[in-house]
């Protein structure tokens, strides 16, 4: 009966019994812990079919929660040595007590994003981040407000972990290396708009069963491949902490969306903005949006992360993480 009413509650069965079904293994599951969903099932498909051929390669599961991704990445490649990362001690302790269970050869790590992994690379890195925006009304349904603020919500926008996850990667991938991972069914533009920012290539996108855009991929190459104009752009965006590319130049912005920008960020304290008139300089102006892979100017760079154009910029400022972001960069 108490199950019953924790049940009438809106708790979800997984929590009450304990465990949850992934890919036709059981995997025990507490409230610390994500239960897992079948469209992360894509997400291990795309993984497995880039890992086929390679004789030992190196993987890292991102943000493993229950280990469902890891153990069964490990599972299904033997060759495979994957190691698992997430910044809850409690997940890692679920998750190693499933991968012992299931004979699931694991290496888990706690902490925060690559920081465990400091100074490795990986032949393919795959994650299912937090990537629910914080004040998305889904957060108040269907069991998810019994599940942990931890593996759900990612910013304003749901970005958030993606952005980190996509900055972080090249640092931490062999040539040629794969970076896939989970998003929310309207995430897909934007996040191969982060993934080719940032350098990768043959940025793409699939489905899950039901249809809605659900993992993006891409591989990273070096920057060795990118063409001059491109090595500028890089250059500019990794030498200085927040870069605008713009029309006109901060005094005399020539359109409004570049006014706005200019005034958002002067808002957020920004001392040492350096902005760049794609008006005076056409090579640039056709580069920068290859670069990004975004239509628009204008377009910011915070620490070398594409973060997004003028209607991005009023969105995260309004939710105050613009000005979290800009923490801890030079400013006034
Ligand atoms: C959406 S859940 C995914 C869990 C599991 N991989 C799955 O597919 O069911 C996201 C996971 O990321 C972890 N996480 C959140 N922020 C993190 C961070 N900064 N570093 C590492 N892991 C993090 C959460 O604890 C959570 O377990």
């Amino acid at each position: 009966m108490a199950w019953v009413e924790r049940r009438a509650s809106g708790e979800p069965l997984a929590y009450l019994v304990g465990e949850a079904e992934f890919r036709g293994r059981v995997f025990a599951v507490s409230p610390a812990v994500l239960i897992p969903r079948p469209e992360t099932e894509v997400l291990i498909d795309l993984a497995l079919a880039r890992l086929r051929g390679l004789t030992a390669p190196r993987v890292l599961d991102l943000g493993t929660g229950s280990g469902i991704v890891a153990i069964s990445l490990a599972l299904e490649c033997p060759a495979a040595a994957v190691v698992a990362v997430d910044l809850s001690p409690v997940a890692i302790s679920v998750a190693r007590a499933n991968s012992a269970r299931l004979g699931a050869p694991v290496d888990f790590r706690e902490g925060d994003w690559f920081a465990p992994v400091a100074g490795q690379r990986f032949d393919l890195i795959v994650a299912n981040p937090p990537y629910v925006a914080a004040g998305d009304p889904h957060l108040r349904r269907d069991g998810l407000p019994f599940e942990p603020q931890l593996a759900l919500t990612a910013g304003a926008d749901g970005l958030a972990c993606i952005r980190r996850i996509v900055a972080g990667a090249p640092d931490h991938l062999q040539a040629g290396g794969w970076l896939l991972f989970e998003h929310g069914h309207d995430q897909g533009t934007a996040s191969r708009n982060l993934l080719t920012a940032a350098g990768f290539k043959a940025a793409a996108t699939f489905s899950d069963l039901a249809g809605s855009d659900r993992v993006s991929t891409a591989f990273f190459q070096s920057g060795a491949i990118m063409s001059d104009v491109q090595q500028r752009i890089h250059s500019t965006v990794t030498s200085n902490p927040v870069v605008l590319y713009m029309k006109g130049d901060a005094r005399f912005p020539q359109c409004g969306f570049s006014a706005t920008s200019v005034q958002i960020l002067r808002a957020c304290g920004v001392s040492d903005l350096v902005t760049v008139n794609v008006l005076a300089d056409e090579e640039i102006r056709s580069g920068i949006k290859e670069y990004a892979n975004w239509p628009t100017i204008p377009q910011l760079y915070i620490n070398g992360e594409f973060i997004g154009g003028c209607d991005i910029m009023k969105e995260m400022y309004q939710s105050g993480e613009l000005q979290q972001l800009l923490e801890g960069v030079t400013q006034t």
